[in-house]
């Protein structure tokens, strides 16, 4: 032993389960959440709580991956903890948990490998629950509506206020608890817990508040959601911001094409391209935000294949420089002036398409200039583009 005093209180931690709703191609316990299994996160609970002896219930076969797992999550603690092979129920793993008992233990806790991510004050505080002749359980308020049922029947409400979800660590009386479970073994009955065993022998078990970290990983989406509790906080990279703005004017052959859009029936804008003035603004709000020259570099009349390209083709191309130097986009928006088009009724569609080309969100808005300039001369429409770029983890 260490210099640690013997303890008092023993942790049960029952890890013997196959995991067969969970199929994650190994034994529950051993199924990683991240880097770490699902029994070595509870491990990491149970030793940040205060000193217990640890008895790990392993399936047989895995008593040395389990006492590996043990002996990192334990640290300097090695010696309080110690593997056992478990059984064929539940039931059975816990009585081969409780066999391996030191004598000192008076105060038992029995907790489910499963319920990986249950915080250490839990332990703390169902130890502190337990009384000399009463267990002591976690659980939640049920907040579904619940309805008793015969096969696809309804047949009655239940009062939800009568009941609650039982979690683990479940506490118990060490003596108790033993002559409860030898009781049981004996007649050859089977419980889904400690709590409901323990209570059918007659003692009185409390509740203490459970947490919604405790939460049993039992079905993939279960995993899913340790995973994404675990997942590190999105790093904010650091954003930059670019303006664009294009004129053009009307005069151009064919129908108007404006903000990714076509406009039968509307004069039509001149310029090398569609003459979409809205679509080369926010390129070049783009270009700019990260760094990557402007719209002439990439699309100008050096480049003839651009000749008479609608938005679809600037937009994506331009995502596809900005991916390719490392930087995702944040949105867009983006101000024309000018009197025609009457914009608003084609807003929302413009937008979906923008966006959508984009792979992020795009606002366009449009205003008249009170009759001045070339815009309110109605000559042609002058637009302005606000970007904004992110950093990715492919770049810089
Ligand atoms: N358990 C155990 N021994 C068994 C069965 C279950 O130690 N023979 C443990 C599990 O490892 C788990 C806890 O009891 O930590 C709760 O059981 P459950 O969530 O049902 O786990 P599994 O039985 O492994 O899963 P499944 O029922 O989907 O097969
Ligand atoms: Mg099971």
């Amino acid at each position: 032993m260490t210099s640690t005093p013997v303890p008092h209180t023993a942790i049960i931690v029952v890890a013997a389960g196959s995991g067969t709703r969970l199929a994650g191609g190994a034994p529950k316990a051993f199924v990683g959440i991240d880097s770490h299994s699902i029994l070595r996160h509870c491990l990491d609970g149970v030793f940040a709580a205060a000193p217990a002896q640890v008895i790990v219930v392993a399936p047989a076969g895995f008593e040395g991956d389990a006492e590996s797992e043990l002996r990192t999550a334990a640290g300097d603690r090695a010696d309080l903890g110690r593997v056992v092979t478990g059984g064929a129920t539940r039931q059975q793993s816990v009585a081969a948990g409780l066999a391996a008992l030191w004598a000192d233990v008076d105060t038992v806790l029995v907790h489910d490998a499963a319920r990986a991510l249950t915080p250490p004050a839990l332990f703390d505080a169902v130890v502190e629950a337990v009384g000399a002749d009463a267990g002591a359980i976690p659980a939640l308020p049920v907040v579904d509506t619940l309805k008793r049922v015969d096969g696809d029947l309804v047949v009655a409400p239940v009062d939800r206020a009568e009941l609650a979800a039982a979690q683990t660590p479940q506490g118990f009386p060490r003596a108790l608890l033993e002559t409860a479970y030898a009781r049981a073994a004996e007649a050859g009955l089977e419980y889904t817990d400690d709590a409901a065993l323990f209570a059918a022998a007659g003692h009185a078990v409390h509740r203490i508040p459970g947490s919604e970290r405790g939460f049993k990983i039992t079905t993939p989406a279960d995993l899913e959601r340790a995973r994404h509790l675990l997942a590190p906080p999105a790093v904010a990279r650091s954003p930059r911001i670019g303006i664009g703005t294009d004129v053009h004017a009307f005069g151009g052959e064919g129908d108007l094409w404006l903000a990714g859009l076509e406009w039968p029936g509307e004069q039509a804008l001149s310029g090398h391209s569609d003459g979409d003035a809205v679509a080369h603004a926010i390129v070049d709000a783009l270009l700019g935000a990260a760094g990557l020259g402007d719209i002439g570099e990439h699309f100008g009349t050096a480049h003839p294949e651009y000749a008479g390209a609608h938005a679809d083709v600037f937009l994506a191309r331009t995502r596809e420089i900005l991916a390719e130097a490392g930087y995702a986009i944040g949105n867009v928006s983006v101000q024309f002036q000018g009197n025609r088009p009457k914009f608003s009724p084609r807003r929302t569609e413009a937008q979906a398409v923008l966006s959508r080309q984009l792979g992020a969100p795009v606002s366009v808005t449009a205003t008249t200039t009170d009759a001045l300039g070339f815009a309110g001369r109605g000559e042609g429409i002058a637009v302005t583009a606000v970007a904004l770029v992110f950093e990715t983890e492919c770049g810089r």
